[in-house]
């Protein structure tokens, strides 16, 4: 069902980062690749500034990390930029992210444009300041054409959500009659997620050290091969996304069955 999606010739970006790429096998770049940005408040703690200074810094991160992204040749990258739990914390930093997001997708659009990068979003639009849902919109109507890299930033996200979003869809279908209960599988299941469109990601990254998931695609990520970094997301480099792909280039995914040797 994703046939053709990354089917498209690849772009090289005007004025690329140089990367150290030795060692790492250009044939075996994962296609897919997920980031739970994690660390942005320890970050600006270790160095005695605000949570939100680290919230800043992690978007600048953001960017050099698609930049890198799209040079190497992955073609999308998801990233957990705000999560239905996130909401829990104090009003002060949520607006804070609110308006970062805001200005981030008005800032950065000429250079996602002029970079080939197609904005898509994932989560509930709903909750959201009607101006983050009108910037969301504007990013994606003026990136829809663009066919470089895909930039699908998770914001107001949950993994729990997702799923009970798509299974009221489902219910619904089966209720108008346009479903049969009979016909629900995994494809129909996956039309109806916030991802719909992009296939699993072969590669989840989660900076910050915790070892957990944080209600981040749990229906995605079934066979995603997981790499965690004690890095904050705002050290993040370009460097460690290649010792990301080289730790993912030497392990044997089998999907549940057997390699033959
Ligand atoms: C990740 O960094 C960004 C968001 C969740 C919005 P954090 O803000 O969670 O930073 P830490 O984990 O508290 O250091
Ligand atoms: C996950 O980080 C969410 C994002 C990176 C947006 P959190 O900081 O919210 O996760 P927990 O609280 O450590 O599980
Ligand atoms: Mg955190």
């Amino acid at each position: 069902m994703f046939k053709g999606l990354f089917q498209r010739p690849v772009r090289s970006m005007p004025s690329a980062v140089t990367l150290k790429t030795d060692g790492l096998d250009m044939t075996n770049i994962p296609k897919h690749v997920a980031i739970i940005m994690d660390g942005n408040g320890r970050w600006a703690k270790a160095q005695g500034k605000a949570r939100t200074y680290g919230h800043k810094a992690g978007a600048e991160t953001l960017k050099t990390i698609v930049r890198a992204a799209d040079t190497l040749g992955i073609k999308a990258i998801t990233a957990y930029a705000f999560s239905t739990e996130n909401w829990k914390r104090p009003v002060t930093e949520v607006h804070f992210i609110m308006e970062l997001l805001s200005r981030y997708l008005t800032s950065e659009i000429e250079d996602f444009k002029a970079n080939n990068v197609q904005v898509r979003f994932m989560g509930s639009r709903e909750g959201l300041p009607a101006i983050v849902n009108e910037k969301m919109d504007h990013a994606i109507d003026e990136t829809k054409n663009d066919t470089g890299i895909i930039l699908n930033l998770a914001i107001n996200y949950g993994g729990q959500a997702e799923i009970l979003h798509a299974v009221r869809s489902i219910a619904q279908q089966v209720a108008n009659g346009t479903l049969n209960v009979e016909d629900i599988d995994a494809p129909v299941f996956e039309n109806n997620l916030y991802s719909k469109g992009l296939p699993s990601p072969d590669l989840m990254i989660r900076t910050g050290g915790d070892l957990r998931v944080s209600n981040f695609l749990l229906w995605q990520i079934a066979y995603s091969e997981i790499w965690t970094t004690p890095v904050y997301w705002p050290d993040f480099s370009p460097d460690m996304l290649i010792e990301a792909i080289k730790v993912y280039q030497s392990r044997e995914r089998r999907f549940g069955g057997l390699v033959q040797k």
